[in-house]
């Protein structure tokens, strides 16, 4: 048996290859059944100082199913941060009316601070950049049902590679599972050289690719991401590249069967509307399976449901 009660989750990188299964087939089991009163003498805090649709909603969703309170804002703006108030003392006093904290913030690092101030646990609902790991548990558990395995797939990235905090998790994720990766962005935009660090030092292949239309026949997962109009200082240099990346339907003539689409979401239009209608897009079952995801990674932390080895 494998004891979360209590830790934190920040990067993908603090839990091992054996929790990330443990965790995917606790969420299944909340999949079966996600209505329980698990949680009726716990309270969640929801502190987003960055907007969110997903990963908010399905955190107090999951929350909500598991009978928890929930407490939280999703507008800093009505906090009082405006009254110069420090993320040092705001966490201090979320942790003494909660039993742990999910924590969206825009700049990196700020989940790790945040988890050395608090006196509960901290979830990280994305922090800058830098990661985005329960939205990785997420992905990981969509490319498990659609693939029916993790091991030795091919899995291509498509677009900000750069600043998108969900490739980086995913990426180090898959790095146990003997992944081949491939990664298509526009040079502004490709993958931090610490994160292909990371690949090379577990002994795996990546390639990078500016065509998009390489990479179609033998992809078994392609992730597309949004260009991320908020992470650039020069509004000259998102222009240039925010339409870099278009997947239509057309497109995927050619792609292996089992091939699935996943994006985190929001999309803006790096996929057609016409791709929503092929067996191949699975980006709004990927958003659903987060409930029980968050669902299972709270109740792990939280000491209600212990993970099998
Ligand atoms: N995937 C994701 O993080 O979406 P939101 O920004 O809507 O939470």
């Amino acid at each position: 048996m494998t004891n979360l009660k209590g830790k934190n989750l920040i990067s993908i990188t603090d839990y091992t290859k054996d929790e990330y299964i443990q965790i995917l087939d606790l969420a299944k089991e909340f999949e079966a059944n996600p209505k329980q009163p698990l949680l009726g003498d716990k309270v969640v805090a929801s502190i987003f100082f960055e907007p969110s649709t997903r990963t908010r909603l399905s955190f107090e969703s999951a929350a909500n199913m598991l009978e928890a309170r929930v407490i939280g804002f999703s507008n800093p703006a009505a906090t009082s941060l405006q009254k110069g108030e420090s993320l040092h003392d705001t966490i201090q006093m979320v942790s003494s009316y909660s039993d742990i904290i999910v924590m969206r913030h825009p700049r990196d690092g700020a989940a790790r601070y945040a988890a050395e101030v608090a006196s509960v646990p901290v979830i990280n609902a994305g922090d800058g950049a830098n990661q985005h790991p329960t939205q990785c548990m997420l992905d990981l558990y969509s490319i498990r049902k659609t693939q029916g395995t993790l091991d030795n797939l091919n899995i291509t990235m498509v677009g900000d590679l750069k600043y998108g905090r969900t490739v980086h998790s995913l990426v180090q994720a898959m790095c146990n599972f003997k992944a081949t990766f491939h990664f298509v962005s526009p040079k502004e935009l490709e993958m931090p050289e610490s994160v292909k660090r990371h690949v090379q030092d577990a002994g795996l292949k990546y390639k990078e690719y500016t065509n998009l239309e390489d990479v179609i026949p033998f992809s078994d997962i392609i992730y597309m991401t949004r260009i991320q109009k908020e992470r650039f200082s020069d509004p000259m240099e998102y222009e240039k590249v925010k339409d870099c990346y278009v997947l239509d339907a057309a497109t995927l003539k050619g792609c292996k069967d089992n091939m699935r689409v996943l994006h985190p979401l929001p999309r803006v239009n790096e996929i057609a509307m016409d791709v929503d209608k092929t067996p191949y897009a699975y980006y709004f079952q990927q958003a659903q399976n987060g409930v029980y995801v968050r669902q299972a990674l709270m109740a792990a932390i939280l000491g209600v449901k212990q993970l099998k080895n």
